[in-house]
């Protein structure tokens, strides 16, 4: 069955709603771009595709408050730093040792300016002491 497969994020649940099914054709009747606009909160997914369901919102920036490192790290770093993806050292593991080692003003450097395949603050349009916070986050999980 088809079905559009996005968490509700308002309702914090993992329901999925068949595509095929009157409330969703009426709202992509309405909004064409409907799934273009829920991307960047939550994952789409059809028919026979893996679907997220531990998809983390990230709050909406507000003046001048930094948001937790932890979920920073889940919407905007882990895509990378859970895996290894692009070679980014792992969350989690010894990976952190050498890196902890050039001392935290070069990891929040590196972080916000960008090293190699590690983009500026993740690719995210964060604050530097939000990078700041998910760089405290990454290295409290370091073994
Ligand atoms: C697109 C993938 C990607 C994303 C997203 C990403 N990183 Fe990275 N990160 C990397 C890679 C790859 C490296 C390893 C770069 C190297 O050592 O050459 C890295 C390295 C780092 C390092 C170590 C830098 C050093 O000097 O050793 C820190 C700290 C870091 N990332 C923090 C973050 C934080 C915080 C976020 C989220 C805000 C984030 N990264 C998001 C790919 C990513």
């Amino acid at each position: 069955m088809a079905m559009i497969g996005t968490t509700n994020v308002h309702a914090k649940s993992t329901e999925v709603i068949p595509e095929d099914s009157a409330q969703v054709k009426k709202l992509l009747a309405i909004h064409k771009d409907l799934v273009a606009r829920i991307t960047p909160y939550g994952k789409v997914c059809f028919d026979g595709e893996e679907c997220d369901i531990n998809i983390t919102v990230l709050a909406p920036a507000v003046e001048g408050v930094a948001r937790p490192g932890d979920q920073l790290y889940k919407a905007i770093c882990s895509t990378c730093h859970d895996s290894g993806l692009l070679g980014a050292p792992k969350v989690g593991t010894a990976d952190w040792t050498p890196r902890i080692a050039k001392g935290k003003a070069t990891l929040y450097d590196h972080a916000i300016n960008g090293f190699n395949a590690m983009p500026a603050r993740g690719g995210a349009d964060i604050s530097d002491d939000e990078v700041k916070n998910a760089v405290d986050y990454i290295l409290s999980q370091a073994k």
